[in-house]
């Protein structure tokens, strides 16, 4: 979301680098959206991708379509969702050229809409499944009863949700037992939550804790938090937001963390501000 006009504004080089860099260090799956960088970004990465010389199977990409933005590629009214048929094909078409491949791994419906028809997905997605243009489908920002609407004609096989020690409520609300239920992979934006993006009474109680167990555990802040959500059963697949190759390598020893069940308690303590009931 941020390698491009929305974040580091990347040249095509440093791009290509960066891709090279987290291929090497096991980061394969690369999140896009059609809208990123005001419909920008994908086109960005995809030469950027060129450049880099690395083999397509060998990476993953997920791409999300539903968001009409109003910007200066497109002048709307309004910014709305629109799930036709119609422009989810041109959306998946425009995230393969921008891209420069055959096929999306994953494509994602991006937020749910009210006025969303299941009729519309049904065809788009076997559309794009019988020509190989995408090999599985999944939905974003969508509840348990959103998908169980469109699961009754559609194989959903991820839902990408906000969530991380600071947004953690898809652990009590059901979602993410219901992805667990249901096989669908539960893939986690904004993993860090708000700790590096905004000062609150929160951060105010988990900091000074965390900053303990760096100590004890030998690891860093966002590691403790990545390492947090990582032990939920329902094996979260992290979208990594940061652009710097240092704090992607930290995340990948991440994946070796593990928190004492009392730890990972106190911080959820310390989170909340109370103790759990
Ligand atoms: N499906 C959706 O609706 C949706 C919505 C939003 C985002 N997304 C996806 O989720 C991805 C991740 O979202 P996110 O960027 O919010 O995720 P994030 O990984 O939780 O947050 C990354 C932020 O934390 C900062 N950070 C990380 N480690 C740090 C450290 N050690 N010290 C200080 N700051 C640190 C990063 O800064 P630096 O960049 O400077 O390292 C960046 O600003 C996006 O890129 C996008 O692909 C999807």
């Amino acid at each position: 979301m941020t390698w491009g006009a929305w974040g580091r504004k990347f040249s095509t080089k440093a791009a290509a680098e960066l891709i090279q860099n987290c291929v090497a260090l096991g980061l394969k799956s690369f999140d896009h959206a059609d809208i990123y960088g005001g419909y920008t970004t994908e086109a960005e990465f995809g030469q950027a991708f060129k450049a880099s010389g690395i083999a397509r199977e060998d990476i993953i990409h997920i791409s999300k379509c539903g968001i009409q933005m109003p910007c200066d590629a497109r002048p709307l009214a309004v910014k709305h969702y629109d799930y036709s048929k119609d422009h989810i094909l041109t959306s998946a078409e425009n995230s393969l050229r921008h891209l420069q491949t055959d096929y999306l791994d994953v494509l994602l419906l991006h937020r749910p809409s009210p006025l969303i028809q299941v009729e519309e997905i049904t065809a788009a997605f076997s559309q794009l499944k019988s020509s190989g243009k995408v090999k599985s489908f999944g939905v974003s920002n969508f509840t348990p009863t959103q998908i169980q609407y469109l699961q009754k004609e559609v194989d959903l096989d991820w839902n990408q949700i906000e969530c991380s020690l600071s947004h953690n409520q898809p652990m009590f609300d059901g979602s993410l037992d219901f992805h667990l239920t249901q096989n669908i992979g539960s893939m986690a934006w904004s993993p860090l939550g708000n700790y590096f993006k905004e000062e609150s009474p929160a951060k105010k109680r988990v900091q000074p804790l965390l900053q303990e167990l760096c100590i004890s555990y030998n690891a860093s802040e966002d590691q403790l938090l990545l390492a947090w959500l990582l032990q939920h059963p329902a094996h979260i697949h992290p979208v990594l937001g940061t652009t710097r190759l240092e704090r992607l390598s930290a995340s990948v020893a991440a994946e070796k963390l593990t928190l004492s069940l009392t730890d990972w308690f106190r911080l959820l303590e310390a989170q909340w501000g109370h103790e759990v009931p």
